[in-house]
């Protein structure tokens, strides 16, 4: 394989960044551009209304609500690296987006709140992870506030989430009284030392040997006896360092720090970038594709995002590139429709800026504009070169409602703008499992997205809709194959519907009646999952 092409993927880092709104997603991704010199100020890049925007806001309905909709993209170098961060959206209304970013992504960095441990977004986020076996990170933030019990937190992520903890470095007392960490690699703590928040990239942080008598005298008798007791502890008790179950996606190595105060942020990027691996092969119709093997270019359409710039009403497509480089004056071969084209306007995208680009390599991810011909899931390749990538499954919606054209005068003009909002990924259309076409049905991952379909009915597509919302949180997908759903026995609180495929599927008011249907139906097979 080419030397240089071989150096620059090796030196590639894709991950997402997952967690509940306000753990500190956003503090922290800023403070990662920061140590990149990929912004320059610090200033609190919040989503709020009257405030600065972060970084990766753009849409106008995130705006207005000063919400962050979209996943974004967003490149930086450190230390010799070039790294990729899948910026998740952050607020309770996520959407099926957040989902497959997580597809794109080689691991994935969890930051949890120290006060609150383990929250509801998070564990959603977290079974994808789960279910692709990549590496889990995670950041115990905000250790200038008070906090629990760090062992309590351990124990929560080992329970509520599945997997093995191994803490790299340990804190010392928490809010007021947080002294600094201590690397239990290096033996050496960090003095904790606020910086403000607009201010130098970094701390000129202090730090002691464990040994030291200087630190006792900094931290006290009673935390240095306490991080001597914990130290001991940990060794004996906890689970040791093992690349291979962190490769594997089994064993988290745990960081605590204040993306805040920019405290442990650099020590985490250092370790997390030397613990991660450069971009990982990945399944196609053709095998594995190693990017450290295969030098033809080839990447994956993950997300579509329309009319992100209403001026331009463009759509546009973001690809992971899986192997080779990406170069723009070559033609590339859409597999799916079987074209070869050149792509149109790629970039790199950050905030509002858009970076016309030239190049990019396995592990990167770029936007191309989309004239309507890409799907989700899609594969781009070199031409000559015809492999499909593994599709990017369609995950369970959680909230549904029956939609209503106002204008039945309309209703062709209806039924193309829901399809299509539906094919961009933005929604999932569903209809009833025995009445053809006469309601349409509409689930939604974040509820929010009921207000952006609502939203682009009315502006693009010139048509008043009614949602009525549906009793109903849950919906499977049957997988027994070629089942008639009506000959299944249905709790009465259930309702039987299809895809646009045709898929059966089951929409459910609660768990209970998941676990009734299952028990009344021996056999059956009931998925979160579709996969494409
Ligand atoms: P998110 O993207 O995960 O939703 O969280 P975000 O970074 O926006 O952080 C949520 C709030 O928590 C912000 O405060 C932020 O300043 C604060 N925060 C983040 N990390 C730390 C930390 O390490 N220590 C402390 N003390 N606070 C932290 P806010 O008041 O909601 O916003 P702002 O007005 O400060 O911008």
């Amino acid at each position: 394989m080419n030397e240089q092409l071989k150096k620059e993927i090796e030196n590639r880092r894709t991950f997402a960044i997952i967690s509940h709104p306000d753990a500190g997603k956003t503090t922290l991704t800023e403070k990662f551009l920061l140590y990149g010199g990929a912004i320059n100020t610090a200033g609190s890049v919040k989503g709020k209304a009257n405030s600065k925007y972060a970084v990766s806001d753009w849409m106008g309905i995130e705006k207005e609500r000063g919400i962050s909709v979209t996943s974004s993209a967003l490149q930086f170098n450190f230390d010799g690296y070039c790294i990729n961060i899948l910026d998740t959206p952050g607020h309770q209304d996520f959407s099926e987006d957040t989902y497959r970013t997580l597809m794109a992504a080689d691991s994935a960095v969890m930051v949890i709140d120290a006060s609150k441990g383990v929250e509801a977004q998070t564990i959603k986020l977290f079974k994808v992870c789960v279910m692709r076996h990549i590496p889990i990170f995670t950041f115990i933030n905000k250790m200038d506030l008070e906090a629990r019990d760090p062992y309590e937190l351990l124990e929560e992520i080992e329970n509520v989430l599945g997997i093995k903890t191994c803490p790299i470095n340990w804190p010392i007392g928490c809010g007021k009284r947080f002294k600094g960490v201590f690397d239990r690699n290096t033996n050496q703590v960090s003095m904790f030392q606020a910086v403000s928040v607009g201010g130098s990239k970094s701390a000129a942080e202090t730090t002691f040997d464990v040994n030291d008598e200087k630190l006792k005298e900094e931290i006290g008798d009673d935390l240095y006896e306490q991080l001597m007791d914990d130290t001991e502890l940990l060794d004996g008790a906890g689970d040791p360092f093992d690349q291979e179950l962190v490769d594997k996606g089994e064993l988290s190595p745990v960081f605590f720090g204040s993306a805040l105060t920019t405290f442990g942020v650099e020590t985490f990027l250092e370790h997390f970038l030397r613990m991660t691996e450069s971009p990982l092969p990945r399944m196609s119709d053709a095998g594995l594709i190693d990017p450290m093997e295969e030098e033809a270019f080839s990447g994956f359409i993950f997300k579509i995002q329309a009319n992100m710039n209403k001026a331009h009403h463009d759509r546009i497509a973001f690809m992971r590139i899986c192997s080779g480089k990406f170069d723009a004056t070559k033609d590339v071969f859409h597999v799916q429709s079987g074209r070869k084209m050149k792509l149109s306007r790629p970039q790199q995208i950050m905030a509002q800026d858009r970076k016309v680009i030239d190049e990019a390599y396995a592990g990167d991810v770029m936007g191309i504009f989309d004239p309507g011909i890409f799907s989700i899931g899609d594969t781009i390749c070199t031409p000559g070169k015809k492999f499909s990538y593994e599709g990017i499954p369609t995950f369970a919606p959680e909230h549904f409602c029956r939609l209503v054209a106002l204008d039945s005068m309309k209703r062709k003009q209806f039924m193309k703008g829901v399809t299509q909002i539906a094919q961009e990924g933005a929604i999932q259309m569903f209809q009833d499992y025995n009445l053809e076409m006469s309601e349409i049905i509409v689930g939604v991952v974040g509820t929010l997205q009921f207000d952006v379909l609502k939203y682009r009915l009315e502006n693009e597509y010139n048509c008043d809709v009614r949602l009525e919302p549906l009793p109903y949180g849950y919906i499977r997908w049957v997988d027994n194959e070629g089942v008639d759903l009506n000959s299944l026995k249905c709790p009465s609180d259930t309702k039987k519907v299809k895809d646009m495929k045709g898929n059966p599927l089951v929409l459910f008011s609660n768990e209970w009646s998941i676990r009734m249907m299952l028990e009344r139906n021996e056999g059956l097979e009931l998925s979160e999952f579709k996969k494409n």
